[in-house]
């Protein structure tokens, strides 16, 4: 068996120095202003959490676009011819196989790059495909998506998957810079492969991020146990509530910590105190709901043309195989 090979983009300094920077900037902040990007959830406990929310009953997004991926690979693998196959925030990889099955089987992806910021869970994902794909070389990027796409390796027809809805979790104006960037990189021949939910009833959505069984609120207060370990903060991650609320307006779920009576902690790294006061938020994620001609829309203002789009009856999910239009 061939190893994976594994590059490191992220030295644990410099992801130090962002965490400061972030929790500087969205904790410091004023009541009704704090907030922080949601890269920081997936440490390797947030990366399993995040692995159990995807088998929750509550959580379709992950059996939709499974079902999606399966119904339509052979189609992507036809289209997309792709050799190598770039996949931002991979996690697991476990969509990834099917993928790969599908454009092994057609002759296609001599290379599987998997992109994530969470290392263990990354080294184990590659390691594991290196056993189950003899001949294909993969070639892990531990990366930041939004920093290091310049860094990314190129080939003759590459295909860029970003999967699990992950783009929702952009703001509107950091997506389009991102698929703005993203299409500036690719050339003719290349392709993105986009899963995006869609817009649905608001009480599926609301209790896809606040399950039954509490496992998303776990992984929403899983933030301040990151800040405590890396920033010597000392938040009692059972003083703050988990909020999810779909904001209709926006069309985005929101995802909050609320304080449960006044929480002041001293946060070592800061060298400050931060204080919430009783019931006030901290902003820990959006996820977008998009509807089909919007995905079409922002792909197109981004610099992509759809070459075909894929959900099922009842629409929950949406794929769509895009390509650079200039
Ligand atoms: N693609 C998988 C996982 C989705 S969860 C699926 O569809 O199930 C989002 C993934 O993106 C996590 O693995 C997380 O570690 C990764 N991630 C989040 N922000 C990132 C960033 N800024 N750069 C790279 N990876 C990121
Ligand atoms: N990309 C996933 C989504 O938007 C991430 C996610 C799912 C998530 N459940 C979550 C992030 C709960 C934070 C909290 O669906």
């Amino acid at each position: 068996m061939t190893a994976a090979t594994v590059e490191v983009h992220l030295a644990p300094g410099e992801l130090h120095a962002a965490l400061v920077e972030d929790a500087r900037r969205g904790l410091l902040a004023p009541a009704g202003h704090k907030q922080l990007p949601p890269v920081w959830f997936y440490d390797d406990h947030g990366s399993a959490l995040f692995d159990a929310i995807t088998a929750l009953p509550e959580y379709y997004p992950t059996r939709a676009e499974r079902a999606l991926l399966l119904a339509h690979a052979g189609d992507v693998a036809a289209q997309a011819k792709a050799s190598t196959v770039v996949e931002l925030g991979a996690g697991t990889c476990d969509k990834s196989r099917i993928l790969l099955d599908a454009l092994r089987g057609a002759g296609c992806a001599e290379r599987f790059v998997p992109v994530d910021v969470s290392e263990a869970t990354l080294r184990q994902a590659a390691d594991d495909l290196c056993e189950a794909y003899p001949g294909l070389a993969v070639h892990a990027v531990v990366g930041d998506f939004h920093r290091h796409l310049d860094r990314l390796p190129s080939g003759d027809r590459t295909m860029v998957a970003f999967l699990g809805g992950t783009i929702g979790n952009l703001r509107p104006d950091e997506r389009g810079r991102f698929l703005f960037d993203l299409a500036c990189r690719l050339r003719a021949g290349d392709s993105l492969l986009l899963g995006t939910d869609l817009v649905k009833d608001p009480g599926r959505l609301v209790a896809a991020y606040d399950d039954a069984a509490g496992v998303t609120a776990e992984f929403n207060r899983n933030v301040l146990r990151v800040l405590n370990r890396e920033l010597g903060a000392r938040f009692d991650p059972e003083a703050f509530a988990h909020v999810a609320r779909w904001d209709d307006e926006r069309s985005w779920i929101e995802m909050r910590l609320r304080a449960l009576g006044t929480q002041r902690c001293e946060v070592a790294a800061l060298g400050a105190e931060v204080v919430f006061e009783d019931g006030e938020e901290l902003l820990t994620e959006i996820s977008a709901k998009f509807t089909r001609d919007q995905v079409e829309r922002e792909l197109w203002d981004a610099g992509f043309a759809v070459d075909a789009m894929w959900d099922q009856p009842g629409g929950d999910f949406l794929l769509t195989l895009a390509s650079p239009s200039c």
